[in-house]
């Protein structure tokens, strides 16, 4: 059997809960494909913050790259000063990865209800690729005159050539692959000039290289409105951080809540780990409870499969987990559903 090398971050609030059922659906389904897990925990978070001050120390940071992947839960607690934690340890190991593609896949599940009216699941299958390394969540910034009246905050967005440039690539490379071959840019040109045209430029050059992909571009704010008036408009989407951050929050509320939004922060070179994880938060008020629907976190399992190129894996999970969305009913625990899918997984094997 190949072994998958998995380094596991549960994280704050739900996080230990959701993962627990998307391991458990990693383990159904790697036997039956011939794969191993090795699995090592690693305590990152709030507790670790409170007790030792630590985000994510060097060599703890060192030891995740010696890993094949990143299955990671949650991150951020109410206890810790807004910022620590995402940036410490999230953004961290996703700038210390070069994780420029964020990928977050938004599609509307059979079974599955919209707040759309008169959509159905076909109108619904977004591939959102947000840059996952620069724009406003790299850039500089600072304060003056904090807070007096006349305090002036400023906060930059980084947008390279080189680092714009990779993450279309992917994106085209992508929409070519897809029935619909199509490319949306998704920006704000008519305000964030300097970035905008780079981006703008990046896109209509490697467009030459791609004749068969069809490019369209739309500003953000009318990106949010197509979303839910129109969102066939769109098939694959290629985006700055902040806008992609947005908007993945957006469409997990178009194709069935946030509990089902799944991403992968990729590294397509394979020089680093790509990390997979749910797009929701650590939801601290339902903690504990039992209540946090894994199925985000389990889509993020085959994402990773899929990323290491255990296709036919990562379709099954994919399959058990529509199987499962088709029949839902009565509200289940958080196991119950990651044992309904890992039962689904094995049935199929
Ligand atoms: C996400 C989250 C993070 C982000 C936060 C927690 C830093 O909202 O993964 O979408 O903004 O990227
Ligand atoms: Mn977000």
């Amino acid at each position: 059997a190949q072994t998958i090398r998995l380094a596991v971050v549960p994280g704050d609030g739900i996080g230990g809960e959701v993962v627990a059922e998307g391991l458990k659906v990693l383990s159904a389904v790697s036997g039956p494909h011939g794969l191993a897990v090795e699995t090592t925990e690693y305590d990152l978070g709030a507790k670790r913050w409170h007790a030792t001050g630590e985000t994510l120390p060097d060599s703890a940071l060192e030891e995740l790259a010696g890993h094949d992947a990143i299955l990671l839960g949650a991150i951020g607690d109410p206890s810790v000063p807004s910022g620590v934690l995402e940036r410490g340890l999230l953004l961290r190991l996703r700038f210390s990865f070069e994780h420029y593609v964020n990928l977050r896949p938004v599609r509307l599940y059979p079974g599955v209800s919209t707040p759309l009216a008169g959509v159905g699941t076909d109108d619904v299958d977004i591939l959102v690729v947000r840059e996952g390394t620069e724009g406003p969540y790299a850039g500089a910034g600072g304060v003056m005159r904090k807070g007096t009246p006349n305090e002036i905050a400023t906060q930059d967005s980084v947008n390279t050539a080189m680092g714009v440039e990779r993450v279309v690539r992917y994106a085209f490379a992508r929409a070519a692959n897809r029935p619909r071959r199509k490319l949306t840019l998704v920006h704000k040109d008519n305000v964030l000039v300097y970035a905008g045209d780079l981006w703008q430029r990046t896109v209509r050059r490697v467009a030459e290289e791609y004749p068969q992909v069809t490019v369209d571009y739309c500003h953000v704010d009318a990106a949010a409105m197509f979303f839910v008036t129109q969102p066939q408009r769109f098939d694959v989407i290629v985006t700055d951080n902040l806008f992609g951050d947005i908007i993945t929050d957006l469409g997990a509320a178009i194709a069935g809540g946030i509990g089902l939004a799944a991403s992968g922060n990729l590294n397509p070179s394979g020089r680093f780990p790509s990390m997979f994880e749910p797009v929701h938060g650590s939801a601290p008020d339902i903690a504990g409870q039992g209540k946090a629907d894994p199925t985000a976190t389990i889509l993020s399992v085959a994402l990773l499969l899929d990323h290491l190129g255990h296709d036919k894996a990562a379709a099954q999970v994919e399959r058990a987990v529509a199987a499962d969305l088709a029949e839902r009913s009565a509200p289940r625990t958080t196991a119950q559903t990651g044992e309904a899918i890992a039962e689904r997984v094995a049935e199929r094997a």
